[in-house]
């Protein structure tokens, strides 16, 4: 999936562009990003020109703009009777809504991120062995949904603390269900919204050894993302985080179809960031990267892994992961 994507390369886009893919969800407000895959392993990833990714953005993004105009047109006109409307909620009641279903809907990039976080997850806790961070651990799950991956820090006898934050009181309804039918009393879920500048529970401060972060990035901004973590972190702290690839942030948007009302559920505001624009973020906050990114795509081979669902986006980058570091306070030089 190195190099350039354009519009004939990219076969989201065509089916985009001829109406074909019913699945490619609605883009509603999009942000940022380009519709560009970046070398599958990424550990020091060189910048790309701002103009660069700029021009391609605007061409890229002018024709996924086309698609959210003829599901509005078809939701106000009722011309279709096989497109379901499409909701836009803010993010927090939209994950509500989704946390009824989100464990059980089929979706395929959470079935990938499981299988990407079953290698991912022994190397943040190899390079947490390899630091100077003592044992026990403290870990945060930022915007741990249901608890999907919160489940996986519970055995890991170095973990003695896990604090568990989400925007949505549902997601962590379930999350707190799930947890409290196992055996673990060192969780502690909170609501929590990392781009509010104050939280009724405030979260942990400069104290956590880890956190995890898996498909969360794609809802907010860059620089609110690494303010946050890197205000929960202690100097030389690890971050691993995962999520939507850009390619496909640009043609699709965190969503479900409601089981209630038939409607398709959009959440709120996304961003479609690059690999390359999370580390030179990330940098500007003091992290740098302790485990390579990596890309993964849906591809001929592997889908069936996925899901029927993920039939559909064989040719596309979907994914990235991978670990950063805070860097200690005397390491700025
Ligand atoms: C796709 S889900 C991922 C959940 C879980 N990490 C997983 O991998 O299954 C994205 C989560 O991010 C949360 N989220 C979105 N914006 C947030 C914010 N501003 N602060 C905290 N959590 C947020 C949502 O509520 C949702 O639970």
């Amino acid at each position: 999936m190195d190099g350039t994507v354009s519009q004939t390369e990219n076969p989201a886009l065509l089916d985009l562009v001829a109406g074909e893919r019913d699945e490619v969800d609605a883009v509603g407000p999009r942000v940022g990003g380009v519709a560009r895959a970046a070398p599958a392993a990424v550990e020091e990833p060189g910048l790309r020109s701002g103009h660069e990714d700029r021009d391609e953005a605007v061409s890229l993004t002018s024709v996924a703009l086309q698609r959210p105009f003829a599901f509005l047109r078809q939701s106000i006109m009722g011309t279709s009777t096989t497109t379901p409307a499409v909701r836009y909620l803010d993010t927090a009641s939209a994950y509500d809504l989704w946390s009824a279903v989100y464990d059980t809907d089929n979706n395929f990039l959470q079935a990938l991120d499981t299988r990407e976080m079953q290698s991912l997850l022994p190397k943040l806790f190899s390079a947490l062995a390899d630091s100077t961070l003592p044992p026990p651990w403290k870990l945060v799950d930022l915007g741990c949904g249901t608890g999907r991956n919160t489940m996986h820090l519970l055995s890991i006898p170095d973990v003695d603390e896990i604090v568990a934050l989400d925007l949505s009181p549902k997601m962590l309804d379930v999350a707190r269900q799930r947890i409290s039918s196992g055996e673990s009393t060192k969780v502690t879920l909170q609501v929590y919204d990392l781009m509010a500048s104050s939280n009724p529970t405030p979260p942990p401060r400069d104290s956590a050894d880890a956190i995890i972060s898996t498909l969360v990035l794609e809802h907010v901004p860059l620089n609110a993302y690494f303010a946050a973590a890197k205000g929960m972190l202690k100097p030389r702290g690890l971050l691993l985080l995962t999520n939507m690839h850009p390619a496909m942030g640009q043609i699709s948007q965190a969503g479900f179809l409601d089981p209630v009302t038939g409607e398709k559920i959009k959440a709120g505001r996304s961003y479609a960031h690059t690999v390359g624009e999370v580390v030179e973020e990330a940098r500007a906050w003091g992290f740098e990267v302790a485990v390579g990114f990596e890309e993964r795509a849906v591809t001929e081979e592997n889908w069936a892994g996925f899901g029927d669902r993920a039939r559909k986006w064989v040719g596309v980058d979907v994914w990235f992961g991978g670990v950063l570091r805070l860097r200690g306070e005397r390491e700025d030089e």
